[in-house]
């Protein structure tokens, strides 16, 4: 990575450097259960800034700053992201008084730009095309769960949207089997597979339409809505498209019994999946949520850490 380094797409990274963050997280994660917070970013600080609504992404980064012993300044509309200047002359300024920006932006080469004109690390926490703290965050907790990213295949139920092409991503970068079924003009886009497979021709990928198939053998079943923020008025269109693809207790039967389900929140009970599933014996979405905090502290630690990747 150069400095400073961003993470706008899991493409930013590489399996070793997930690796690393993974064993960053692991350790802050065990001493925070004995009651111990490494403060291990002393006076840093971290700015976020957010187009659209949150509660784990905000929340997890600045309790994560908080515990890392930095501070966090959550910045509302008052100064004006994209109304009262460019967004490069506000990446100048805002990356000149703080140490790393978490960006949750409407438009993705919003985030881009961001980055491309701030001399400290940008991350992205969520676009349209992506939510990488999300999917390392899911595959950290998968990791604890079963152990290794080999013990089976994730599958994706639904929308080919933003955390599925970061779960695709994700998962060809730490060798885990992926296969998505979505239904037809909701796929993933072509041109992510073809990056992951010139970049990773290692990657074990797929993509059905067929659900049942999907989940058969797979070890995780994730959905997400079906209408992401910004897809309001698709809602309806949606609801009778993704109709045959609700995550319920008929599909988790075809999956194997040891099979999680995973959903990154919130979620739309009752649309893409039941109540009894997501409250149900194989469900893990608490887990994954709380992972977040985790696998935050380990982003922020290894990006303004000692080897300065923040170009700081
Ligand atoms: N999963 C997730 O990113 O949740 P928020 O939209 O609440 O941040
Ligand atoms: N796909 C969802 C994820 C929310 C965390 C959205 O973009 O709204």
């Amino acid at each position: 990575m150069k400095d400073p380094a961003h993470l706008i797409t899991l493409f930013d990274l590489s399996s070793h450097e997930i690796e690393s963050i993974f064993s960053i997280t692991e350790d802050l994660k065990v001493k925070f259960e004995e009651g111990h917070r490494d403060e291990l970013l002393p006076g840093r600080v971290l700015a976020l800034l957010f187009e659209k609504p949150s509660l784990r992404t905000r929340v997890s980064f600045e309790t994560a700053m908080l515990h890392l012993g930095g501070g966090s300044l959550f910045l509302g509309d008052d100064v004006g992201f994209g109304k009262r200047e460019t967004v490069a002359d506000f990446g100048r300024v805002l990356s000149a008084y703080v140490d790393v920006i978490v960006v949750r932006a409407k438009q993705h080469q919003t985030v881009v730009e961001l980055a491309r004109h701030s001399t400290c690390s940008v991350i992205n926490g969520l676009t349209d095309e992506a939510h990488p703290c999300q999917a390392l965050a899911d595959l950290f907790t998968l990791r604890e769960r079963f152990g290794s990213f080999t013990a089976g295949r994730l599958a994706w139920i639904g929308d080919g949207n933003n955390v599925a092409r970061s779960l695709a991503i994700g998962c060809a970068l730490v060798g885990m089997p992926f296969v998505a079924a979505m239904p037809p003009g909701y796929e993933l886009d072509p041109q992510v597979i073809a990056d992951i497979q010139s970049t990773l021709p290692q990657a074990q990928i797929a993509v059905t339409n067929d659900p049942r198939e999907a989940v058969r053998e797979s070890i995780a079943v994730y959905t997400d809505v079906w209408a992401s923020m910004g897809q309001e008025e698709e809602k309806e269109q949606r609801q009778r498209d993704f109709a045959d693809y609700q995550v319920n207790q008929t599909l988790m039967k075809q999956a194997p019994a040891d099979a999680v389900f995973m959903h990154c929140l919130p979620a739309r009970r009752g649309l893409e999946v039941t109540d009894q599933v997501i409250d149900g014996r194989q469900s893990i979405v608490v887990q994954q949520a709380a992972n977040r905090l985790h696998v935050q502290k380990g982003i922020l630690a290894w990006l303004l850490g000692t080897k300065g990747r923040s170009g700081r």
